[in-house]
Parts: C-alpha cells; sequence; structure tokens
C-alpha cells in the first residue's frame, strides 16, 4: 500500500481523507512524523497555504508523497469571512468553540431576516521533495445557522447546512458529509492523480 503523509495535525481531517482514500492508501499525518515541521501560512488564498504547507512538508519528508489542505469557510454577508483565517478567526490562539462564538456573534450584528449564505472552501497540494506536483480544489456551498446544531464533525460543522440537506454536517452522519464535502470534492480529483502515480 503507497504511503501518503498528509500534512496536518488536526486528527478530524486526517480521518476523513483516509476514509475517503479507502484501503488503497496508507495515510499517516504529522502526528506520526513530528519532526516534519510546517512553515507559517502567511498566504492569502487557500491555495498560497495549502502551497507553503505541502512544499515546507515535503522537504522535511524527502522521497516521499506530501499532501496538504488548506480549507475555511466563507460567509457572504461577512464579505467572506472567516475565509483564510478560519482557523484563527477568534485570534491567534482561539480554538474551534472560540471561533464558533466569534462567527456567532458577527452573524448577530447583521438584519436576522436574510439567509446567511456561504460556502466551505478546500485547496489541496500534492508534493514530493519540495516541488509541487499537482493542485485541486472543491467547495460545498450551503447556509449559516445562527446557534449549533449538532456535536458530530469539528469546526464550523454544527452551524452549516449544506444545499440540499435540512440538517448540518454536526448532525449529518459522517459518511454523507464524505461525499459532498469541499475536502471530498477536492481530494476526488487528487485521487485521480494518486492513482496515475502508483
Ligand atoms: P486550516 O487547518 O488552516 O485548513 O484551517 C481550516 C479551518 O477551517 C479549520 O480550523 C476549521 O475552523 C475550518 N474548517 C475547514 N474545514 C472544515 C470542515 O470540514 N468543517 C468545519 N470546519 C472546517
Amino acid at each position: 500500500m503507497p504511503l501518503l503523509v498528509f500534512a496536518t495535525s488536526n486528527a478530524h481531517k486526517t480521518e476523513e481523507v483516509a476514509a475517503i482514500l479507502g484501503e488503497e492508501w496508507q495515510v499517516e499525518d504529522l502526528r506520526a512524523h513530528p519532526g516534519v515541521t510546517l512553515d507559517e501560512e502567511t498566504g492569502d488564498t487557500f491555495e498560497a497555504n495549502a502551497i507553503i504547507k505541502a512544499v515546507s512538508g515535503s522537504r522535511g519528508a524527502p522521497g516521499m508523497l506530501v499532501l496538504a489542505d488548506d480549507s475555511g469557510l466563507e460567509v457572504d454577508a461577512l464579505g467572506g469571512a472567516p475565509g483564510v483565517r478560519s482557523a484563527r478567526y477568534a485570534g491567534e490562539t482561539a480554538n474551534a468553540t472560540d471561533n464558533r462564538a466569534k462567527l456567532k456573534t458577527e452573524l448577530a450584528k447583521l438584519p436576522q431576516d436574510i439567509r446567511f449564505t456561504g460556502r466551505f472552501q478546500c485547496c489541496m497540494v500534492l508534493a514530493k521533495d519540495g516541488e509541487v506536483l499537482h493542485v485541486t480544489s472543491g467547495s460545498v456551498e450551503g447556509r449559516l445557522l445562527t446557534e449549533e446544531v449538532g456535536a458530530g464533525g469539528f469546526g464550523y460543522d454544527a452551524l452549516f447546512i449544506p444545499d440540499g440537506f435540512a440538517e448540518t454536517f454536526g448532525v449529518l452522519p459522517a459518511d454523507t458529509k464524505n461525499q459532498l464535502s469541499h475536502r471530498a470534492r477536492a481530494l476526488a480529483a487528487m485521487k485521480e492523480q494518486l492513482d496515475s502515480l502508483t
């Protein structure tokens, strides 16, 4: 089974990627490669930050295929925020609970008679030995709630209802999320490239 190093320490993301790739790939993240360090995410697009993570991660894991993703939530009524700052929306040391609280506060300041449309975005980059091999992206449109519903998933999942569904990603089964999420879509496109390398 070929090995793919996923340049993240976010166990939730790794679980999703491993579930989507299935038995054909062995996915290990930075918890299994503690010596690999990633450069700071200084880009102002998902793609720029995913490239920073993939390239720096692959320099620390010579000869290995390294996948990185950068993802986040865009809310139209907030001008696209939190966007690339999704992980740090409530501050540099913020956790997911802080970030959801900040989002609820920002949404509460707006007129409540509009539908808060938005999307999750994901850019995935595959690199080896410091070189970018492939870039793919995916998104999922939906709407934001002003109160959390559901305890599944991670990040902003409990506040996001994907189009075509009545429940948040915090309620929908992981299998459902993994068929339609921004990460699933970016990874489906990347899987074609990965399969062509083996
Ligand atoms: P990254 O690690 O820089 O890509 O940060 C992405 C951030 O966006 C996460 O910390 C979450 O806050 C949010 N995010 C990305 N993907 C998801 C998702 O699938 N569900 C919920 N939140 C997500």
